[in-house]
């Protein structure tokens, strides 16, 4: 069995990650017996709860683990595995008893020494517990092995990323650190590499001789529910690009890797990323980067607020739930390939998509057939209905050579019996595997913050720069369509 005995310590369980996402990933990974037999976790947060109402919540109760006849009762079975431990007052504290308490479920549970910590509290408390566990003799490798899951946001800027990579390192190894993110759990973002690497039909073609430009969409239709507060402090460019959409945007653009060791993968991945070109003129910025807001409008036929009447956020709120960009990755391989990237909320609908423009044909035999926006394309269905469409032209039957564009479709739904696996069960495995692969090294979030930092910056202090508005349940303002020059224009999922 790959999956050695272990214990998952889960700070800041009484948040709402732990009932959503954690729980219900373990649950599932325990219904199709991935957990090893020793296998036990403990909650710990400043909640006074103990052992048996914690079960009760996120176990017994927990509305998010679905009730099916095939785990009917496994739900006890696997409660019994799941205890509380209350901190007390404060997260800065002795850790001594709670060493006590994790020595003597050890024991009992048959966990051989083998700890993962996983941070889900806020942000700013990472460092006070990495520095306590170690105060307490938790984070080295007594006996067992200690592995230490971080929780994202990692940092608000490059400077604080920096620095919390700095407080980590000072009392776990970078080995032993796994910052997640939970879009590298996904199924069809890990087929990216096998898309490319596996196949001999696109990677020839993957570069700037045959591709015109790259499109990457991500949509929600929600808006900022009741995050407001956490989100009008950190927007768009936070939340979703500086980590999920340059991991997507890193695995699009990486050389080949050697192996599929974490490693060389992970060594190519930060390569790519450092080979973005970094937007820090004010005229680029300004040319090159769309910031929005959602107004009132409509949301799956229902009326919703603008995001400024969101519960927790400034009335006056400058904060992009829109942001689209345009930059270029300068390398060999992508020297002159434009990339237009987008994230927002309120959009018509959910969807991420990766678009592969390729080149019209160098030369054009059916001149009147070859309209630009029928060139051909990759799509990469990322969510939902993952798979992958390839678009190309074929003769229009008759007379003449009339080109009409045709799809080539699959679906992961097609491949029989494969359940998907959530991307939090696929992370968690992992982590207890010790494979970090699919989790983001140092040098990677520090890349990819360096982008993302001059294009926060200038939306905060540049007078000139713009927050857009637009109705919620349209695809985001209309100068962002001015962002792809000629013929092209977004791809709205759905439309065409
Ligand atoms: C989270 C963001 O990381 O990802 C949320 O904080 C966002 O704002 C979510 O809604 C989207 O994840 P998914 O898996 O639903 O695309």
């Amino acid at each position: 069995d790959k999956t050695p005995p272990q214990l998952l310590i889960i700070f800041g369980a009484s948040g709402d990650l732990t009932e959503r996402k954690l729980i219900p990933a373990l649950f599932s990974l325990y219904e199709e017996k991935y957990l090893p037999k020793n296998f036990a976790v403990l909650g710990i947060s400043r909640s006074d709860s103990d052992d048996g109402s914690f079960r009760d919540q996120v176990v017994l109760q927990n509305k998010h683990i679905p009730e099916t006849v095939k785990n009917h009762g496994l739900r006890k079975s696997f409660a019994e595995k799941v205890f509380y431990f209350d901190l007390g007052d404060s997260y800065d504290v002795d850790y001594s008893a709670l060493n006590e308490r994790i020595e003597a479920l050890d024991k009992a549970q048959k966990t051989a020494g083998n700890y993962i910590f996983y941070l889900s509290t806020p942000p700013s408390l990472y460092e006070i517990i990495a520095r306590n566990l170690n105060k307490a003799g938790l984070t080295s490798d007594n006996g067992g092995w200690t592995r230490l899951i971080v929780e994202k946001p990692f940092g608000y800027d490059l400077a604080s990323a920096h620095e919390l990579n700095d407080n980590l390192q000072k009392y776990f190894q970078e080995s032993q650190i796994y910052r997640i993110d939970h879009y590298l759990g996904k199924e069809t973002v890990q087929n990216l590499l096998v898309t490319r690497f596996a196949n001999s039909i696109f990677e020839p073609l993957w570069n700037r001789n045959y591709i015109r430009h790259v499109e990457i969409t991500n949509a929600e239709s929600v808006g900022v529910g009741k995050r407001g507060g956490y989100y009008d402090k950190s927007g768009a460019l936070r939340d979703m690009f500086q980590n999920h959409l340059l991991q997507i945007v890193s695995l699009v653009v990486m050389e080949p890797p050697i192996g599929s060791e974490p490693e060389e993968i992970r060594n190519e991945k930060v390569k790519a990323l450092k080979s973005l070109r970094i937007m820090d003129d004010p005229e680029t910025l300004h040319k090159n980067t769309i910031r929005g807001q959602y107004l009132a409008g409509e949301s799956n036929g229902e009326p919703v607020i603008g995001y400024r009447q969101e519960e927790g956020v400034d009335p006056n709120s400058k904060t992009e739930t829109y942001a689209a960009l345009k930059f270029y990755v300068d390398n060999w391989r992508w020297a002159g390939v434009p990339f237009y990237v987008r994230t927002a909320k309120r959009m018509p609908t959910k969807v991420t998509e990766v678009v592969i423009h390729f080149k019209t044909p160098h030369h054009q035999i059916f001149r009147n057939s070859m309209v630009q926006n029928k060139d051909n394309k990759l799509i990469i269905r990322i969510q939902p209905n993952e798979g992958i469409l390839v678009k190309f032209g074929v003769k229009v039957p008759g007379q003449g050579f009339e080109v009409e564009r045709a799809n080539l479709d699959f679906y992961y739904s097609e491949l029989a019996d494969q359940k998907i696996m959530e991307a939090y069960e696929r992370l968690l495995l992992d982590a207890m595997q010790g494979d970090a692969t699919l989790y983001a090294r140092a040098d990677e979030v520090e890349a990819a913050w360096e982008f993302v930092d001059p294009i926060v910056k200038f939306w905060q202090t540049d007078p000139n720069a713009v927050t857009f508005g637009y109705s919620a349940g349209m695809w985001g303002p209309k100068n962002a369509d001015e962002l792809i020059e000629g013929e092209y224009t977004w791809r709205n999922p759905g439309e065409h």
